[in-house]
């Protein structure tokens, strides 16, 4: 199957073109971060105007580079939801028209099913289910049981704030950036992430849900202690750092022990940060299970990913071009909106 993915869930406004659910001929994604970072986060209002602006000539950036006509293709996928309201509509309106106009099927996909299908992409080896999928975001934090590319559910999921949304929320604490992960990370590379015990949640009973908001404000306190205020921003960054990986990987085992997994994988933006890959790639060594991290720009929101999970999922996923509606909180188990 060719497909036209479109993604604007969020603050990308993204386009790709794949084949079979693999082979990415084209992979166009316009990041917003110019726009949002003087507000210090997204702003959802000006998300949607972006994406008003850009998704026309990026579905057109998307089909030239990839060299295919809108009648060459088999389908068009498009993110249905979860997400930013106004952001959704924007691209559903889009690929409602196109799919009418081309007379071609309509794909409605879950954003986050995208981020567990972006390890299927370009990549060596495909995940054998059932797969173990850590899904880090900006928005998410949860780890899926994967059976198929129909039948999934969620094992754990934080209690409170994503792993982004921690890494965000701390790198403002620490005057770095927008956005804040990456510059965490990058910090954290000088610093010594044993300098300081930030709190780690831990398992309760059988739950394996986590819980990130606590180290946060562990780091808080700290900075407004004495000691916080001369100590080096790089040994905070690194140990904050540690406290989250070590709260992912804790989880992440525990889940293994409880199904025959033969694959994990890591996605999500927060996937592309450098002390989880490699806590996790150890992780797969120790316990022998086959662990896969999709390439960096497949990580981060992508339209890519919403074709490949469209690709696997077909039919199941097929939606009404007449009356499809983006649904910003679309649920994980149910992968097609009702119609409106
Ligand atoms: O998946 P994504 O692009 O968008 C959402 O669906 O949320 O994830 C964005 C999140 C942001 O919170 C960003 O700070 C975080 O991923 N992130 C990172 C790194 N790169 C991006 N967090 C930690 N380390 C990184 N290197
Ligand atoms: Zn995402």
């Amino acid at each position: 199957m060719l497909l036209l993915g479109i993604e604007t869930s969020c603050d990308d406004t993204a386009t790709a073109v794949v084949r079979d659910g693999r082979a990415v001929l084209a992979n166009v994604s316009t990041n917003q971060d110019v726009f949002h970072a003087k507000f210090g986060g997204i702003v959802p209002e000006i998300a949607s105007r972006r994406h008003l602006d850009l998704l026309s000539a990026a579905v057109q950036d998307a089909l030239e580079r990839a060299r295919v006509t809108l009648a060459m293709l088999d389908g068009i996928a498009v993110t249905a939801g979860p997400g930013l309201v106004g952001s959704l509509v924007i691209g559903v309106a889009t690929a409602k028209a196109l799919a009418y106009a081309a007379g071609k099927p309509l794909y409605a996909v879950n954003h986050l099913h995208g981020h567990i299908f972006a390890a299927f992409l370009e990549g060596a080896a495909e995940p054998e289910y059932p797969f173990l999928a850590l899904l880090v975001s900006g928005g998410h934090s949860q780890l899926v049981h994967v059976d198929s590319p129909v039948r999934m559910h969620v094992v754990a999921r934080t209690r409170d704030d994503a792993a982004g949304e921690a890494f965000d929320k701390t790198a403002r604490l620490l005057g770095l950036p927008f956005p804040g992960g990456p510059a965490v990370d990058r910090l954290a590379r000088d610093g010594d992430p044993r300098a300081y015990a930030f709190p780690r949640h831990r398992a309760a009973g059988e739950s394996l849900d986590m819980s990130f908001s606590g180290i946060k404000t562990a780091v808080k306190y700290f900075l407004e202690t004495e000691a916080g205020r001369t100590a080096s921003r790089a040994d905070i960054a690194a140990s904050f750092q540690a406290a989250v990986v070590d709260v992912l990987i804790d989880r992440l085992d525990r889940a293994a022990q409880r199904a025959p997994y033969r694959a994990a994988i890591l996605s999500g933006g927060v996937a592309a940060n450098s002390a989880l890959q490699a806590a996790f790639r150890t992780w797969g060594e120790s316990t022998g299970i086959p662990v896969l991290v999709p390439e960096l720009r497949f990580c981060t929101d992508n339209a890519a990913m919403i074709a490949a999970a469209a690709d696997r999922q077909g039919a199941s996923v097929l939606a009404d071009v007449r009356t499809l509606a983006a649904d910003p909180n679309l649920p994980f188990v149910r992968p097609v909106p009702a119609p409106a």
